[in-house]
This record gives C-alpha cells, sequence and structure tokens, in this order.
C-alpha cells in the first residue's frame, strides 16, 4: 500500500506521477471495486464552434466530489484535458491546446457533480472525453462524446458573367462544421441543380463552400441558395432577384427526358408492400443519374440513388429499412420505389426527381392509404325503447367506411346511432346500435364497406326474440367478407 502514500502526498508533480503509477497498478489488478459510479450523458453533447460548453458527469450515488481527484482526458491520461486534486485545478500537464480554456464547474462538487466548461470550442475538440474520479484506493470513469458543429455566415450570392448561353451565378459561405449541404431553389421552393460545387476547409478546420448556377437569360427570376447544417438541422438563406437581360438571344431548353408518374392516385393497404410508379420517357438508362424520391422535403428524403448506390444518410426516419428502389428496370428508365410494411402516415405526394447533370425534371405522384377493418363484432346490450338495442362495432378501418344494418333480404335498416373515431393508429373505429322489436325472431347483419378498396366485412345474428336475463354477447352465425 505504499502507492496509496503517494497519491496523498502533498505537491503537484509527485501527486501526478503517483497517480500514474497508481493509476496503472489499479488498472492492472483491480483493487477494490468503487463505492460509487461515474455517470456521463448517454448521448453525445453538440457544441457549437467558438461558443462554450459544459460536459455533464456526476457521481452516483450522490456524494461530496470535494475531497476527491479528479481528471478529464482524451486518448491519454497525461497530457490531460483537465486535473483537479488537493482542491485545486492543476494545470502542469494539460494538453497544451486546452489551456486558458477549460474549468472545472466547482459549485456542483458537494452534490457529486464534476462538470467540465470548455471555452471557445474548436473543431478539434470533436471526440471522446473520459471523465476519472478517484476517491482513496476506489476509481472510476464515464465516457462521453462531444460532437462540434459550426453555423457559417450567411451566404453571398454574385452574379458574375454570361456563360453557356446563361447568368453565372455564385454562392459562397465559410465557417461551416462538418461540410454543410447547398441548395439552390427557385421562387416556388423548387430545387435547382448546381452547376458545380466545391467544398474546401481552412486553417481553422471549418468549411468553405462554393456554388455555382447557371440561369437562363430572359429568365427575371427569384433565387435563392440555403445552407444546411445538418448536424445543428439550421440554415442560412440568401436569394438575389435576376433581371432578364439580352432580349436578343432566343429562350431554348433542351428537354432530354420527362419523367413519368402513374397519372393517377396510387392506394396501398396498411401493412402491405406498395410499388409507386416512375420512368423516364423516352426510355433511357437512369443508372448513371440520380434519383430522388421526396415528399415536402428535398434534402431529408424519402429514397436517393446516387453515383451508382442507394444513400441512406439524411433518409427520413419514418422510412428507414422500408425502401427500396427496383433496379431491374433501371437501365430501361424504370424508378419505380418499393416501400414495405404501408403506414396511415405514408399518405400524401411524393416527388420522383431524376437528374442527369445539370438537367433534371420530376414528376408528382400522390398516395392513398387503405385499410380493412376487423370482422363487426355483434353485441345485444339492453331492452330500450320497447326493443332490445343491439351494437355493432369494428375497428382498423381507413379511410372512414361506410356501416350499415340489414335483414336477409339485404334491406337496410334504420339506425339507432353511428359514431366514427380515429384510433391511436390513425384508423377508424366504428359503433352503431340499432333497436329490434322484441320477438322478432330474425336475422340481422352488420356490414361495414371500405369504399375505397370495394371491400367489405359483414356479421349476422340470429335473435330470437326473448332478452336474455343479462346482457350478453351472441356468438355469431356467420361471417362473410366478399369482394365486388
Ligand atoms: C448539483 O449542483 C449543480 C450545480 O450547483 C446543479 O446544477 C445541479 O442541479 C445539482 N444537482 C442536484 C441533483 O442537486
Ligand atoms: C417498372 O418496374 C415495376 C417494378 O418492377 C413494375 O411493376 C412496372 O410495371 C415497371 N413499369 C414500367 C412502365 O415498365
Ligand atoms: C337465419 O340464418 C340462418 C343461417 O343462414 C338460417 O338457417 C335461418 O333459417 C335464418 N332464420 C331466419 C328467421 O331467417
Amino acid at each position: 500500500m505504499t502507492v496509496l502514500s503517494f497519491c496523498h502526498s502533498s505537491g503537484f508533480g509527485s501527486s501526478l506521477s503517483g497517480f500514474i503509477i497508481y493509476f496503472i497498478t489499479v488498472y492492472v489488478h483491480k483493487l477494490e471495486p468503487a463505492q460509487f459510479k461515474v455517470v456521463g450523458p448517454d448521448h453525445p453533447v453538440t457544441a457549437i464552434v467558438g461558443e462554450e460548453i459544459v460536459l455533464p458527469c456526476h457521481l452516483s450515488p450522490r456524494m461530496s466530489a470535494e475531497k476527491m481527484e479528479m481528471t478529464w482526458f482524451r486518448s491519454q491520461i497525461s497530457p490531460f484535458v483537465h486535473h483537479y486534486s488537493d482542491g485545486k485545478d492543476q494545470y502542469g500537464l494539460q494538453m497544451p491546446e486546452f489551456q486558458g480554456r477549460t474549468e472545472l464547474l466547482k459549485d456542483g462538487l458537494l452534490n457529486g457533480s464534476v462538470a467540465l466548461r470548455i471555452l471557445s470550442i474548436r473543431p478539434s475538440d470533436e471526440g471522446q472525453y473520459h471523465c476519472l474520479v478517484l476517491d482513496g484506493i476506489f476509481y472510476e470513469e464515464a465516457l462521453l462524446d462531444l460532437k462540434v458543429a459550426g453555423l457559417g455566415s450567411v451566404p453571398l450570392i454574385s452574379v458574375e458573367r454570361h456563360q453557356d448561353g446563361g447568368i453565372w451565378v455564385v454562392c459562397q459561405s465559410a465557417d461551416w462544421y462538418p461540410e454543410a449541404e447547398v441548395l439552390w431553389r427557385d421562387l416556388s421552393g423548387r430545387h435547382l441543380p448546381s452547376f458545380s460545387e466545391t467544398t474546401s476547409q481552412g486553417e481553422n478546420s471549418l468549411f468553405e463552400t462554393e456554388t455555382a448556377l447557371i440561369v437562363t437569360e430572359l429568365s427575371n427570376q427569384k433565387l435563392s441558395c440555403c445552407i444546411r447544417n445538418t448536424v445543428l438541422n439550421q440554415e442560412k438563406e440568401s436569394a438575389v432577384y435576376i433581371a432578364g437581360q439580352s432580349p436578343s438571344k432566343p429562350h431554348t431548353e433542351l428537354i432530354q427526358f420527362r419523367v413519368m408518374g402513374p397519372g393517377h392516385p396510387v392506394t396501398a393497404v396498411v401493412g402491405e408492400t406498395i410499388v409507386l410508379p416512375c420512368h423516364l420517357s423516352p426510355r433511357m438508362s437512369a443508372e448513371n443519374m440520380e434519383v430522388r424520391w421526396f415528399r415536402s422535403d428535398f434534402l431529408s428524403f424519402v429514397h436517393l440513388y446516387q453515383h451508382g448506390k442507394d444513400q441512406y444518410r439524411n433518409q427520413m426516419p419514418d422510412y428507414r429499412g422500408r425502401t427500396e428502389l427496383l433496379k431491374a428496370g433501371i437501365t430501361d428508365g424504370n424508378v419505380s420505389l418499393q416501400i414495405l410494411n404501408i403506414r396511415h402516415s405514408d399518405e400524401g405526394q411524393y416527388n420522383c426527381f431524376v437528374q442527369d447533370g445539370s438537367f433534371y425534371e420530376e414528376a408528382l405522384l400522390e398516395l392513398k392509404i387503405a385499410a380493412l377493418g376487423s370482422n363487426p363484432l355483434i353485441s345485444v346490450e339492453s331492452h330500450q325503447d320497447g326493443g332490445i338495442r343491439v351494437v355493432c362495432q369494428s375497428a382498423g378501418w381507413y379511410p372512414e367506411p361506410k356501416v350499415l344494418w340489414r335483414d336477409p333480404s339485404g334491406q337496410e335498416l334504420p339506425s339507432l346511432s353511428e359514431a366514427k373515431s380515429l384510433g391511436d393508429s390513425g384508423l377508424f373505429e366504428t359503433e352503431n346500435s340499432i333497436i329490434i322489436k322484441e320477438r322478432s325472431n330474425q336475422n340481422l347483419s352488420c356490414w361495414v364497406r371500405n369504399t375505397f378498396l370495394n371491400q367489405e366485412k359483414e356479421s349476422t345474428v340470429y335473435i330470437a326474440g326473448q332478452l336474455p336475463a343479462k346482457p350478453a354477447r351472441l356468438n355469431h352465425l356467420n361471417q362473410k367478407q366478399n369482394k365486388t
């Protein structure tokens, strides 16, 4: 136990070397289990370049850490990011890049918090941090992941020169981290493909981007350049209005292909698989083109095929693992998308966007969702208004189904009440009631129909005309499911 006396000796230099020897010893022969745990956040912490961040870390159970020794370090324990021992911050063997930028938050020590503040965050601060706490012969540590993000400058748009029969417009912005996404849009919010894009990393490790677009002369249009940090989910945007010039040049646009959707809404059934059809016209290979299926947001797509591969970064989380671009027909211009396990929330518009170089076209497609619900459940409830009240319930329909009571000849019977509600899953539940005469001795059917799918479900009961002593559920005489 000579090692222990080292740990408690005064004077920083000896304390630290003792600490290192001790640390190795403990790691090799784990002497004692710790009496506390050290807990960091269970998710990465995101810091903004130039701002400060607090890296949380605390003892569990909560106990005073005032008399303990703690080290924040990265890959090696020495030099460290920050060290605290003998009730003081110790800077002797600190990593030079953290000099003057760290502070252990002492206010929290009494309740076990050993959080570290880092000032003036830099891109190089990104990565893992260890929060190590020692108390006598006990030690514990937690690992923490720090992500760094930089929100760059407002984009600067400049209208540069005539080139290739158009006007060359450039958008520049600096100080992004990590690399930002750049997007040109027109007045209606439609994405415009850029002609060139360059990104470079400056000395401060932050990214600069420059992207150019060629707009047709005579275009009279408003353009905006939008730059987005996908870590922060924040963007900066600038717009410019370009007035048409040189009316002597004819306005020509080369149509290389068109993108064709089905021309009518596509209907999918909840839980099943659907193919959203889309193809190029005239037929040509789309193998080396970009195919982007998206809903309202171009950047967070439903599916992206680019550089000959499916790309999943920035895919909408809702569609993760459920989409596939069917490659069998891609050389023939068929860029249909398959979606598995359809959900109610998949309903709505889809864009099938195909880009080849600076040329692009898109088609809009409407997806409708339908669900066929459960067999209706009929229950005989109580006497009411001189008759017997019978209730029919069914769930899992979309859209709202039509519900009818019918006699064996198919004649509609008037309902007493009708209720429809949307359940948690986004599907409709129905409950209809009817009063039938006592002693009616009749077969009664409850019929629920999805008019969208043209499919229905029906249940029938035989009512003997006398109510059992207690309200009870009757078994179905028969259940039918018809397709028409
Ligand atoms: C511990 O102290 C810190 C700093 O004063 C405070 O932010 C934190 O909420 C405290 N935690 C508990 C559990 O009391
Ligand atoms: C495109 O491919 C899909 C899936 O293989 C197929 O169902 C569809 O008929 C094809 N469409 C055309 C126009 O070839
Ligand atoms: C009710 O339906 C059952 C089964 O279809 C049939 O056997 C029975 O005769 C019907 N009863 C009446 C009163 O219509």
